[in-house]
C-alpha cells in the first residue's frame, strides 16, 4: 500500500462551482510529502476501511472531533500589508486625500526595518490566525522591507505573494515617498524578483515575487513598460488598482484616453498571473478582454463601500467568464477576515440588486440579478482566488495543496447555535459561513504544516 506523509478524516465543503459547494461527510485525505493532497476517499469506497485501519492510531492521522470541519484555506488577493498599521481608521475620507495624508506617511516608514518587522510579523500571524493561507501582498517602495515580508511568510510558512511596489511618478507621488527615478524602481524591482525567487527554493509552501505597479497615476509609462518586461522575463505574477474610483477611473481617461484595462494591457500587464484590485468601472470591453488575457478580478466589497461607493456586479462578470476572487484590502477595508469580506460581498450585492432609495418604487430600484449568495461568496474567498492566481489551491480535492482551516463550531466561549445533532450540512455550512469568529479557527494548516493553533 501507498504510504501517504499524511491522513486526515472528517467532513469538508469545498467549492464544485461557484453556485455549488460540495459537501464531503467523513473522507479520508492522504497527503504526499510535498503536502499535496493525493489522493481524496469516500466512506463508500472500497479501500476506505484498509486505510482507516492501517492509520487509526497512528502519529500520522488526525481525526476531527465532533462538531469540527474542515473549510479550504482562504486566499487573499489583496492586502497592503504595511497598511495593517492603520487599520480601521480615516475611513471617512475620499480615497486620494487617504493616500495622501494616511497612507503614504506611513508606508514611509517601511525604510525603518524594525518598524517593518513589527507590523509585518503581526499582519502575516493575524491573516493565519484569520484562515488566510495565501495571500497576495502590496509591500512599499522599500526593496529591504519587501524582502523581509517575503521572507517573514517563508518562516511562517504562508504562501506569501509579495511585491515591491513601484511608484516613480513625480507628478503624483511626494518626494518623501516614491522611487528615486524610474531606472532604480526598475533595477530594484528586477532584485527583488531575484532574490524572492532565490528565498522560495528553502520554502515548502512557496513564495513568489509580483510585478506591482501601484496604479496608472504612480507610475510613469517607461516604469509601466519597464514592468510588463520584467514579468515576462522572470514570469512572475503581476497585480495593480484597476478602474478603482471616479477619480482615479477619469485620470486615465484624459492620460491615455481609454480605460485602466486597455491602458494596462498596452504595457504588458494583463494576463493569467495578473490580479487586478478593484475593479468597479470594468466595461463589457474591459470585461471580455480580462476574459481573454485571463486577467483576475480581486472583488474587494468592504473596502469598495468606503472609497468607490460602488458594488460591482459580480454574477455579470462571472457570465463573462472573468475569474474573480476576494480581497481584504487591508486598510482600504478594515477587516483582515475573509469571513467578513464574503459577508460583505453577499450583503452589498443584495443592496445593489434589491436597491435601497426607497422614494423610488421598487420597479425602479437597484440593479436585477446582481445578488449572490454565500456560496459564491465562498468560492471567491478559496477556488477563485485559487484560479485567480493559477495555482493549485483554494479546493479540498486530488492534486491541490492540502491549505485548511479547521473550524470547531462548538467552542465553549464561541459557540456556533448548532442545537440539532442531526442538522442539515447546508445550514452548517451557512451558520459557519455567517457566524465564525476568530476563536473559532482552531487549526491552520499550508501545504501539509500546522502553522497556526488557537491552543
Ligand atoms: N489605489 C492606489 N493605492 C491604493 C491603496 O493603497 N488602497 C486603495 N484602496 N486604493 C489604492
Ligand atoms: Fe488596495
Amino acid at each position: 500500500m501507498i504510504k501517504y506523509a499524511q491522513v486526515f478524516q472528517g467532513t469538508a465543503f469545498t467549492s464544485e462551482s461557484p453556485k455549488e459547494v460540495k459537501i464531503l461527510k467523513d473522507y479520508l485525505f492522504c497527503i504526499n510529502d510535498n503536502g499535496m493532497i493525493e489522493k481524496v476517499v469516500a466512506p463508500e469506497d472500497a479501500d476506505y476501511p484498509v486505510l482507516l485501519n492501517s492509520y487509526e492510531g497512528a502519529e500520522n492521522f488526525h481525526h476531527l472531533a465532533e462538531g469540527q470541519y474542515f473549510l479550504p484555506g482562504f486566499v487573499d488577493l489583496h492586502v497592503h500589508a504595511p497598511q495593517w498599521a492603520q487599520s480601521g481608521t480615516a475611513l471617512d475620507i475620499p480615497l486620494y486625500d487617504w493616500l495622501n495624508t494616511y497612507t503614504f506617511p506611513i508606508e514611509s516608514k517601511f525604510s525603518d526595518l524594525e518598524f517593518a518587522k513589527n507590523v509585518y510579523e503581526d499582519v502575516v500571524n493575524t491573516l493565519l490566525a484569520n484562515g488566510t493561507t495565501t495571500a497576495l501582498y502590496f509591500a512599499t517602495v522599500h526593496k529591504e522591507a519587501s524582502f523581509m515580508l517575503a521572507e517573514i511568510c517563508a518562516n511562517k510558512g504562508q504562501r506569501g505573494l509579495v511585491g515591491k511596489v513601484v511608484m516613480d511618478n513625480p507628478d503624483q507621488n511626494p518626494d518623501f515617498y516614491r522611487d528615486a527615478s524610474t531606472q532604480t524602481a526598475l533595477e530594484d524591482t528586477e532584485e527583488f524578483i531575484i532574490a524572492v525567487k532565490e528565498l522560495a527554493k528553502s520554502t515548502k509552501q512557496g513564495v513568489y515575487p509580483v510585478v506591482t505597479p501601484r496604479f496608472i497615476p504612480s507610475c510613469t509609462d517607461d516604469a509601466l513598460k519597464g514592468l510588463g518586461e520584467l514579468a515576462a522575463k522572470y514570469d512572475t505574477h503581476i497585480q495593480s488598482h484597476c478602474s478603482e474610483s471616479d477619480w482615479e477611473h477619469g485620470y486615465v481617461q484624459d492620460r491615455f484616453q481609454k480605460n485602466d484595462a486597455f491602458a494596462l494591457n498596452d504595457f504588458g500587464l494583463l494576463g493569467d498571473k495578473s490580479v487586478m484590485a478593484h475593479c468597479n468601472f470594468l466595461d463589457d470591453d474591459d470585461a471580455h478582454l480580462f476574459a481573454e488575457t485571463g486577467t483576475a478580478v480581486c472583488h474587494c466589497p468592504i473596502s469598495n463601500a468606503y472609497f468607490a461607493n460602488s458594488v460591482i456586479p459580480i454574477a455579470h462578470l462571472h457570465a463573462k467568464g472573468v475569474e474573480i476572487g476576494l480581497g481584504s484590502d487591508i486598510s482600504g477595508g478594515f477587516s483582515p477576515s475573509l469571513f467578513d469580506n464574503a459577508r460583505q460581498a453577499v450583503i452589498s450585492s443584495r443592496m445593489l440588486e434589491d436597491g435601497v432609495n426607497t422614494a423610488l418604487p421598487a420597479s425602479e430600484r437597484g440593479v436585477p440579478n446582481s445578488r449572490i449568495t454565500i456560496n459564491e461568496a465562498f468560492y471567491l474567498a478559496t477556488a477563485g482566488g485559487g484560479e485567480g492566481l493559477s495555482l493549485p489551491i483554494g479546493r479540498l480535492a486530488e492534486n491541490y495543496a492540502w491549505d485548511v482551516q479547521t473550524i470547531d463550531t462548538k467552542l465553549a466561549t464561541a459557540k456556533l447555535p448548532i442545537f440539532n445533532a442531526e442538522e442539515d450540512l447546508h445550514d452548517v455550512f451557512q451558520k459557519i459561513m455567517y457566524l465564525v469568529r476568530p476563536e473559532n479557527i482552531r487549526e491552520v494548516w499550508v501545504q501539509g504544516e500546522k502553522v497556526h493553533s488557537r491552543m
